[in-house]
């Protein structure tokens, strides 16, 4: 090893002895003579002293050291002299004093400050990814990731789970996102495809009886990019034979708060997870991933405006919509300017309009709709939305998915604004109680709310052939802090309900084979009762960094627009390699100079 110590690790008790270190200089001070070295490596921070009297060769290569510089320090640990103790720095009351320094490497001026966490163009970031990875934030989010997944796979092991890898060159398995594709040199005009998840794979390992099997995965999925979305991601996988959807939810309570207690002591949990129905959650919070860190509960008003005078409210609830709301607590107040805001927010997601009423302290109310209202109905819609004097009570009226989209960005915009949410809880829960199917009016068909391969509730399977939309399903949902963690079920392992739902997804008998024989066919040996769930860890490792992002949990992530600064991905390939995958570029889909979105 070119180091003895990790720079990190030097303390008092070090003290008298000769190390050898290694690292990138932080931060280089001359002081008449003397010079200062900070030198990092992953484990920290050590002041280097060289002095040009007792070591002149050190200090002729110290002299030459700039800002990431690569360097060898061989040196003594001495106390630091009275004054200069730096109790911020966990190496503060030492130095190390130098009798040799050698350039290991040279470095450029790097195009961002690494010593200071200042804000950088993400691009410039993702472009010099091994740079922005040596900053103490990354690099800590990296940590916490290895000791997660470490922790997970420690976890399982010791229930009896095994890990087993499985293809990346995979057929098409449907996730509700676009494939990534591969072709094929070997056979012209077919396609790998890349998993979005190996979800299927994961069922046949139940056939196969592996009993309990589970996968750090990683997962591709062609879609529209979003904080928490990246266009390759990674799922801890997990499938489980004999069991219910209790079981499934009990082991994914144990591991993730066992997992944060031991990786981010710093959060608070509630406990037990609440278990919380699909259809309670929109009535609550509009959303099937609400942030239970805070009220601000949504609540409906159509049978107290039914009578109303307000045309607005009127034809909505005449077009089969609803007029929904929620209290602001001493929101009264707001000015005009503020209620703009909150009404543009709300036409953000689809809504005509909002309606606000301020309750004043004295008991009047302000309105811009006043002349519809009657004080009788201020005060019943005040009463169901739990509001009281110097309140504000926002409503919308609408298609009931939209009023919910809406009120449910105005709560989490409220409550961002008031600091609402407890940044140290972690507030998990279930969601359960989904439909299995969702009808899709434009394409008009039926579409699996989870995935094609969730099981229906045993006593709703005879509503498939008469009223599928009230079939329930065994899927379930982690969330937390308003974000979907997870997602699971218990599966279909029987061929002819597979194929049932199959046919009433649109596909026909021979799509069915073409597309899921090999699954149909395997349920026909003997395909166990069995169900999983899959928490996304960089979902997870998010909310444990800290960050409202996952790529800052990932360590080569793609950009905003899917694509990777630093290697210039995706990039143009040869006419050999087309030529020999069989493919042809039919059109350039960007102009000249432009690299899409
Ligand atoms: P689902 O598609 O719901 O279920 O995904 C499970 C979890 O994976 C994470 N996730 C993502 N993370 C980052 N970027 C993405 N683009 C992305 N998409 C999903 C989320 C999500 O909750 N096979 C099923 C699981 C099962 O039924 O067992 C599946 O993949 O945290």
């Amino acid at each position: 090893m070119l180091k003895t110590h990790s720079c990190g690790e030097i303390r008092e008790s070090h003290i008298g002895q000769r190390v050898t270190l290694a690292g990138w200089v932080h931060r280089r001070r001359d002081h008449g003579g003397l010079i200062f070295l900070d030198l990092r490596d992953r484990g920290g921070l050590v002041q280097v002293v060289v002095n040009p009297e007792a070591a002149p060769e050190a200090h002729r290569a110290a002299g030459q050291a700039r800002s990431e510089f690569v360097l060898q320090v061989v040196g003594e640990v001495i106390p630091r002299p009275a004054g200069t103790v730096n109790l911020n720095l966990p190496t503060g009351k030492v130095e190390v004093q130098a009798r040799s320094v050698q350039v290991l490497n040279a470095a450029k001026t790097p195009p961002f400050s690494i010593t200071e966490d200042g804000e950088v163009d993400e691009m410039v970031r993702l472009r010099y990814r091994y740079l922005d990875l040596r900053r103490p934030r990354l690099r800590d989010n990296l940590l916490l990731r290895h000791r997660m997944v470490k922790f997970i796979r420690a976890f399982l092991d010791a229930r009896d789970f095994v890990e087993v890898e499985t293809p990346i060159l995979l057929k098409s398995t449907p996730e509700g996102a676009r494939d990534y594709l591969v072709p094929s040199r070997l056979y012209p005009g077919k396609f790998y495809a890349l998993p979005q998840s190996p979800q299927q794979l994961k069922q046949l390992l139940m056939v196969a009886g592996l009993e309990r099997y589970y996968q750090i995965a990683r997962c591709f999925r062609d879609e529209d990019q979003r904080a928490d979305r990246q266009p390759e991601f990674t799922q801890l996988d997990l499938e489980m034979s004999f069991v219910e959807e209790d079981d499934i939810l009990a082991l994914t309570e144990e591991l993730v708060i066992s997992l944060v207690e031991a990786v981010a002591p710093g959060f608070r949990i509630i406990k037990p997870f609440p278990r919380l129905s699909y259809g309670d959650c929109l009535e609550r919070f509009g959303i099937d991933k609400p942030d239970l860190r805070y009220g601000l509960e949504l609540a409906d008003l159509s049978d107290l405006v039914a009578g109303s005078e307000f045309q607005v409210f009127r034809a909505v609830l005449a077009a089969g919509g609803a007029v929904r709301g929620l209290a602001l607590p001493q929101g009264a107040g707001y000015t005009r300017r503020q209620l703009e805001e909150l009404t543009e927010l709300a036409r953000a997601r689809g809504a005509a309009g909002l309606v606000t009423i301020a309750l004043d302290p004295e008991g009047a109310y302000r309105s811009a709709a006043a002349r519809y209202l009657t004080p009788e109905l201020v005060q019943a819609l005040a009463a169901r939305l739990g509001a009281s004097r110097g309140d504000l009570l926002l409503i919308v009226a609408g298609p009931r998915p939209v009023a919910d989209a809406a009120l449910s960005a105005l709560r989490q915009e409220l409550a961002r604004r008031l600091s609402l949410a407890d940044p140290n809880l972690l507030a998990f829960a279930f969601v359960r109680n989904f439909p299995l199917l969702e009808w899709r009016p434009e394409e008009r068909r039926w579409e699996p709310v989870h995935h094609p391969f969730t099981a229906p509730v045993p006593e709703d399977i005879p509503l498939l052939d008469s009223a599928p939309d009230k079939v329930r399903s065994q899927h379930y949902d982690l969330v937390c802090n308003g974000y979907e963690l997870s997602s699971g079920s218990i599966r279909i392992h029987q061929a002819p309900l597979q194929e049932k739902i199959f046919s009433l997804l649109g596909y026909n008998a021979e799509e069915i084979q073409e597309r899921f024989g090999h699954l149909l066919e395997a349920f026909q040996y003997g395909a166990p009762p069995h169900g999983g769930i899959a928490p996304g860890i960089d979902r997870l490792a998010m909310l444990l960094a800290r960050e409202d992002n996952i790529r800052e949990v990932i360590a080569f992530p793609k950009s905003k627009s899917a694509t990777d600064p630093m290697t210039g991905s995706p990039s143009p390939v040869s006419e050999a390699q087309l030529r020999e995958l069989h493919l042809a570029i039919r059109d350039e889909a960007w102009p000249e100079g432009k690299n899409g979105p």
